[in-house]
């Protein structure tokens, strides 16, 4: 192959990577080749659509929804979204002038970053991470400074090595709770002194909440509900997670009005405005039936309980118990540190699709995340793959 006569800028070699994509694809190239994959690589629930949300997608097509729409949405999923956020959140109302709506949370988080983020900037983030936040900081010549979840806290933040990691430069917290990869939730204490450090250093927090519906033991916290907070938190939020709407690309942010201005100018710079049609799905979800969220929620817990016992049951491996989000974050040290590695020769060996805890982060190392969005006969097989084909990783290493 010729080398490429075109050279890329710079910035672009500092953006990151989402590998669950990459793992997706080589899964499905082994399906191609005829093999059974189970698919624990990508945090996507396996579920599908709820009836009532799909048929909303279908009217709003068969009704000529198929026009360009406002850059931060459709005053009536805006409208929507304002009401269930302060419901769900138990917070004082929001309204349309709060909401930015996108093709999923992630090009929202992009769009923030990119209205919040000078070169020099520091962003204090979890390590390991949803890996869109680092990305868009480097990319911006911003510093994104990692703190350390710990697998001792149940994968919450140490927050002594978070305050010391404040300095003058850090403008932006981004937190993220229940947690991508490790299913960790931070608890009112620890929101509590996050609030108490954002307000001494005046800080910005992007609390990343996703995945505030798919929680477990506690009731969801949004740090946005304490003393002061709600000036100074972003809120992060979509469709994709709650509503099994991976694949129809819808998400949205809460914030002040006045940077969700500046933000909706990114929307209008970058994609113009997200699908209407997929926004009147979007408001059939939330003014629609919860009851579909809620079982889900219940399989998920189901889900959870037996990947964790059946991870701690295989001898090399250990899992503690994720609180939220459908994520499993085994340590794998015990058999190796090379966590990309095993990741890897789940996936070619035993047909399991996994993540490598490093592709979330230095701190990720010695881990593998597996998403249990998937059934429980699939989370049984691979169990049972995983157990059998992990000797002939060990022989081999
Ligand atoms: C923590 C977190 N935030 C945001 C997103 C983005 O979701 P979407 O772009 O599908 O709305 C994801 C998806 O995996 C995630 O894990």
């Amino acid at each position: 192959m010729l080398a490429s006569r075109i050279r890329t800028s710079q910035a672009s070699s500092r953006l990151g990577t989402e590998s669950a994509f990459d793992v997706l694809a080589r899964a499905r190239e082994l399906e191609a080749l005829g093999h059974e994959v189970v698919h624990m690589e990508i945090g996507e629930p396996d579920f599908n659509t709820p009836e009532h949300i799909k048929t909303a997608g279908e009217t709003a097509i068969a009704e000529d929804y198929s026009h360009y729409s406002p850059s931060a949405g459709i005053p009536e999923l805006r409208d929507a979204i304002a009401e269930y956020a302060s419901r769900f959140r138990g917070i004082e109302p929001y309204d349309r002038s709060n909401i930015v709506v996108g093709p999923g949370a992630k090009p929202i988080i992009w769009n923030l970053l990119s209205a919040l983020l000078d070169p020099g900037d520091e962003m204090l983030y979890a390590d390991p991470a949803y890996p869109a936040y680092e990305s868009c900081a480097s990319y911006l010549g911003a510093k994104p400074v990692p703190v350390t979840l710990l697998e001792s806290k149940n994968f919450r933040l140490d927050l002594d090595e978070l305050a010391a990691k404040v300095t003058p430069h850090t403008k932006v917290l981004v937190i993220n709770s229940p947690h991508n990869p490790t299913g960790g939730v931070l608890t009112r204490d620890d929101l509590t002194v996050i609030a108490d450090l954002a307000d001494r250093h005046d800080l910005i927090v992007i609390s990343d909440e996703i995945y505030s519906r798919n929680i477990y033991d506690a009731e969801f916290l949004s740090i946005s509900t304490l003393p002061g907070m709600r000036e100074r938190t972003i809120i992060i939020d979509g469709f994709s997670k709650a509503y099994a709407m991976t694949g129809w690309r819808l998400g949205y942010a809460i914030m002040d009005p006045a940077l969700a201005r500046t933000v909706t100018l990114f929307n209008n710079n970058t994609f113009s405005c997200t699908a209407t049609f997929v926004q009147r799905a979007g408001l059939a979800a939330l003014r629609g039936a919860d009851e579909p969220v809620e079982a889900m929620v219940e399989e998920f817990r189901k889900r959870r309980d037996a990947i964790v016992a059946g991870l701690n049951a295989i001898s090399g491996l250990s899992c503690t118990k994720p609180e939220g989000a459908f994520y499993a974050f085994a340590n794998v040290s015990a058999i190796t540190q090379n966590d990309r590695a095993l990741a890897s020769f789940f996936l070619e060996e035993a047909h399991v699709g996994s993540l490598g805890g490093s592709c979330f982060g230095a701190a990720g190392r010695g881990y593998v995340r597996f998403s249990y969005a998937t059934s429980l006969g699939h989370i049984d097989l691979a169990l049972r793959r995983i157990a059998s084909a992990l000797p002939r990783f060990r022989s081999a290493a």
